[in-house]
């Protein structure tokens, strides 16, 4: 049966986790996969996230189904959560969530939905994009196309580029956008640059998908929304996916959500209606456990808050990394080579070194990345961050 298949080389970014767990170096730094390091290199288990947990066993009753949509706490909070309490969306009910299990089965289910209503639909993805997103929406039948995003050479958004390419796609095709902390260049849209785009969606026509699953881990929950927010403003179609893994630390449980605004709440509803058929034929339905977390996190103030600064916490520690790394290069290099990392935000960056200084890191160094040079800068800490720089600074 499967003599035909070949053997397939490792994941880009997973296939670091196992390279690095079998690294027996004691000096190993692992900037590889996009997950939330505290400074001792641990993920931890979010206090709040314990609470929930403990009051969740207490108070659960059964081991049901949840339901094709998921649990309702985790949709309402969601919405809330993405588009603001006071988005005239509610009112006008035109807004649609499904728990979805992670961003990844959002993004997925979503491609499927898009699919099934205009076959091999053409969406445009940033330059560069998140690997995964290409088969995530490609293996769905979608036609990948790409518009210009990342200027290496000033590590900054290349707006110019990206806005004229924006204004030739037509009504018929979409457009993915990183809500914020753009993965893997971390350069983001500003306001006025979320503005333009959104008076372009309008203009042309085309579909806005937005993929946002570092909410809060930028500049803060309000302000990561932004974008989002503005185009459901504006836009008559738009698309969400949204993850827990980060801003809930809720990897493993594999939280996230596909959010559908739709012109009117008749078409809400057929749409809403479709895609839970079309989670039907993929995974039937979501877990409970995690979305049950963050749906009680979400409907209880006290909960909310302290979820909050737990986040702001994270959020914190990254961009204070993210100046110490550029202040450390500057002193090593008396250049100001790396001083984009700090004007970046969330997890990642592109060093904007080669494949091959990248292999010397990892061969040599015992330093794992992944090999666009992009980096997890939460891996950093103060007992590696010196490693680390000299490294860097040795193979440049
Ligand atoms: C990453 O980009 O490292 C994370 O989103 C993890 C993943 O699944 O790739």
């Amino acid at each position: 049966m499967f003599e035909t298949l070949q053997t397939l080389n490792p994941d880009p970014i997973l296939g670091l986790m196992a390279a690095f767990r079998q690294d027996a170096n004691p000096s190993k730094v692992d900037l590889g996969v996009g997950v939330y390091k505290d400074e001792v290199g641990h993920t931890p288990i979010l206090a709040c996230v314990k609470a929930a947990d403990a009051a969740h066993r207490a108070e659960e009753t059964s081991k049901t189904y949840v339901g094709p949509t998921g649990d309702p706490d985790f949709n309402h909070g969601i919405e809330q959560l993405i588009f603001g309490t006071d988005s005239p969306v509610f009112a006008e009910r035109r807004l649609r969530t499904l728990q979805a299990p992670g961003g990844c089965g959002a993004l997925r289910i979503a491609a499927e939905l898009i699919n099934r209503a205009k076959t091999g639909a053409a969406i445009w993805v940033s330059d560069p994009t998140w690997a995964n997103h290409v088969p995530l929406l490609g293996d769905a039948s979608l036609e990948i196309k790409v518009y210009p995003y990342y200027d290496a050479a000033h590590q900054a958004l290349n707006a110019d580029a990206m806005l004229a390419a924006l204004e030739k796609i037509p009504a018929t095709d979409l457009v993915l956008l990183h809500g914020c902390c753009h993965n893997p260049c971390g350069v983001d849209l500003s306001p006025q640059h979320w503005d333009q785009v959104a008076e372009i969606a309008v203009r042309r026509g085309f579909t806005p998908f937005v993929d946002l699953a570092y909410l809060g881990l930028g500049t803060g929950l309000d302000e990561d929304a932004y974008g989002v927010r503005k185009l459901a403003s504006v836009v008559p179609e738009l698309l969400v996916a949204s993850s827990c893994s980060k801003n809930f630390g809720l990897y493993r449980e594999r939280v996230g959500a596909l959010s559908l605004l739709l012109p009117n709440p008749a078409q809400a509803d057929l749409v809403y209606g479709q895609v839970q058929n079309v989670a039907r034929g993929v995974y039937s339905m979501p877990p409970n456990y995690g979305g049950a977390l963050v749906g009680r996190i979400l409907r209880e103030p006290q909960a909310r808050a302290a979820w909050a600064l737990e986040l702001g916490t994270m959020r914190d520690r990254i961009n204070d990394l993210r100046a110490q790394l550029a202040e450390k290069f500057r002193a090593r290099l008396h250049t100001e080579r790396f001083d984009f990392i700090p004007r970046q935000l969330g997890m990642f960056s592109f060093l904007g070194l080669s494949r091959d200084q990248v292999q010397r890191l990892k061969n040599e160094y015992s330093i794992y990345m992944v090999d666009s040079s992009r980096i997890n800068v939460a891996g950093v800490n103060q007992a590696n961050i010196d490693y680390f720089c000299d490294a860097v600074c040795a193979v440049l």
